[in-house]
């Protein structure tokens, strides 16, 4: 059986998907900058039926990559390391979003085009690349939406799906792109290489600490999230898709979740004794901070319907599921 490389497997949205392959029994093989997967991981991992491979290393090393091509039939590459920087790192440090977001992806894709034998490529993009669209467009649509990313890492992204789709092209690659929506769930943790950690994250966070978690004040603003084990299944239906029908989709939730966050926050306190949150009064600075202030489109997900998923959980399924995996061990993973 080929394997499978997923680069910047051991994070957050790496984990998710090395986990949906390795429950289908695929032999999986991760490649990043951790010698260790995180707690609890190699337990939870080890159960699963597929085999999985962890090799340290970085993207910026063309003869890594392409000795992890030499040592196994890799036949589907996720070229999933980023940086996701913020603005601090973005100023302070602008080499190392690029060299990782754009140069790696692209020297991944050299040692996959060099290797030959791999059928699929999926490019890993982001809500980010819509940027200024986002806050004029109620509905952010793969056709119709004008990309105008603002962050280096949405400039990355957007230039990584282009020069993917357009390498992939020249070198024989058969590549689809997932804009990845703002995602939360399992394995989300501090990689230290991601600033934009989610607001669901830092509230379940806050539960198991035994602090109270004040949000900024009401109404909070449209927000598309996804669920991490949702996406995971989308990423599985652009590897699967034998004559892809699109070649860039949209994998988010595609629901505004701003109505349904205290529905998901009581449904935490439920769980966890004793777990308080509260907006914040005037005045008050909160304990928890959004992703975003203003509020954004939400990403169109029919395309990703013709890949034949859409999301199982809706928000309230989506904190009940959280919430089981946070209890049975999974705050060990959060950081
Ligand atoms: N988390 C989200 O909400 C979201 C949204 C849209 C797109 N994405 C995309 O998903 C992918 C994964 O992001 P994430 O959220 O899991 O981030 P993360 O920070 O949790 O994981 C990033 C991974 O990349 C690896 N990495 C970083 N620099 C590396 C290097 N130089 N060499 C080798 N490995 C390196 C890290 O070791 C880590 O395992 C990225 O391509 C990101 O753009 C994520």
């Amino acid at each position: 059986m080929d394997a499978i490389l997923v680069t910047g497997g051991a994070g957050f949205v790496g984990l998710n998907l090395v986990e949906a392959l390795l429950a289908r029994g695929e032999h999986v093989v991760v490649f990043g900058r951790e010698t260790a997967l995180p707690d609890p991981a190699p337990a939870v991992l080890g159960k699963l039926p597929g085999r999985l491979e962890l090799v340290p290393g970085d993207v910026t090393d063309a003869a890594a990559l392409r000795e992890v091509f030499r040592a196994r039939r890799i036949g589907a590459v996720f070229p999933f390391a980023a940086v996701t920087a913020g603005p601090g790192r973005e100023a302070a440090d602008p080499h190392a979003v690029l060299d990782v977001n754009l140069h790696g992806l692209i020297r991944t894709l050299e040692a996959a085009r060099d290797a030959g034998g791999v059928r699929r490529v999926v490019l890993p993009s982001s809500s980010a690349i819509y940027g200024e669209s986002a806050y004029s467009h109620a509905v952010l649509d793969e056709a119709t939406t004008p990309p105008v990313p603002i962050s280096l890492y949405g400039v990355t992204k957007y230039a990584a799906e282009r020069g993917g789709l357009r390498l992939a092209g020249l070198w024989g690659l058969d590549a689809v792109v997932a804009r990845i929506g703002p995602a939360f769930g399992p394995w989300e943790r501090d990689t230290g290489l991601r600033d934009t950690l989610s607001a669901h994250r830092a509230v379940a966070r806050a539960a198991l600490r035994g602090e109270e978690a004040v949000l900024p004040p009401a109404p909070l603003p449209t927000y598309d999230w996804v669920y991490s084990r949702d996406l995971a299944q989308g990423l599985l239906a652009l590897l699967d898709a034998r004559e892809p029908p699109h070649r860039v989709v949209n994998l988010s939730s595609g629901i505004d979740w701003a109505p349904h966050y205290a529905a998901c926050f009581d449904l935490l306190a439920s769980r966890v004794p004793g777990f308080r949150w509260r907006h914040a009064g005037p005045g008050e600075t909160p304990t928890i901070a959004l992703n975003e202030t203003r509020p954004r489109g939400v990403m169109a997900i029919a395309r990703a319907a013709d890949f034949g998923w859409r999301p199982r959980h809706d928000p309230l399924a989506a904190w009940a599921d959280y919430a089981d995996w946070l209890l049975a061990g999974g705050e060990a993973g959060l950081g």
